[in-house]
């Protein structure tokens, strides 16, 4: 089934150069990108995203990295679109994702790993409407 997922390449990966490259490996997986903007994002912004981590112990540091240098949003469209760019992405651990894949690749550390993306199509909807409308996205 086609569907649409939301991904942010993040500051880890912007600072070094890494968007192309990541791309690279986004669409070399048969995904489109059918949306896509630099920005950077405000603590609001972040604090609202990720707003479900807000008790967790790394919630503070989370939100600072994330807006520490602009980031890249995007969304994405292709077959399974959540399950494959979850796929793609590999474990949020870089030491525990598997060979060729994006975090495996290029992440840091756990909390610097390169690309976040939706864990579901609920979610990827929502976090979509963060960010664009429907103009902006051209399938
Ligand atoms: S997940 O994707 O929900 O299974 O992973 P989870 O471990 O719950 O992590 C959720 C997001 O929090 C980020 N994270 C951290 N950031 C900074 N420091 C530390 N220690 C840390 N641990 C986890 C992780 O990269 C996930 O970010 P996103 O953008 O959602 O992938």
């Amino acid at each position: 089934m086609t569907e649409r997922t939301f991904s942010i390449i993040k500051p880890d990966a912007t600072r070094r150069n890494l968007t192309g490259a990541i791309n690279a490996v986004i669409e070399g997986a048969g995904l489109r990108i059918v949306g896509q903007r630099r920005v950077k994002l405000t603590e609001a912004q972040a604090k609202k995203f990720y707003e479900v981590h807000a008790e967790r112990p790394f919630y503070g540091e989370l939100v600072s990295q994330m807006i520490a240098e602009p980031v890249v949003v995007q969304v994405l469209e292709g077959d399974n679109a959540v399950a494959k760019y979850r796929e793609v992405m590999g474990a949020t651990n870089p030491n525990d994702a598997a060979e060729g894949t994006i975090r495996k690749l290029f992440a840091l550390s756990i909390g610097e790993n390169s690309v976040h993306g939706s864990d579901s199509l609920d979610n990827a909807k929502i976090e979509i409407e963060q960010f664009f409308t429907d103009a902006d996205i051209v399938g």
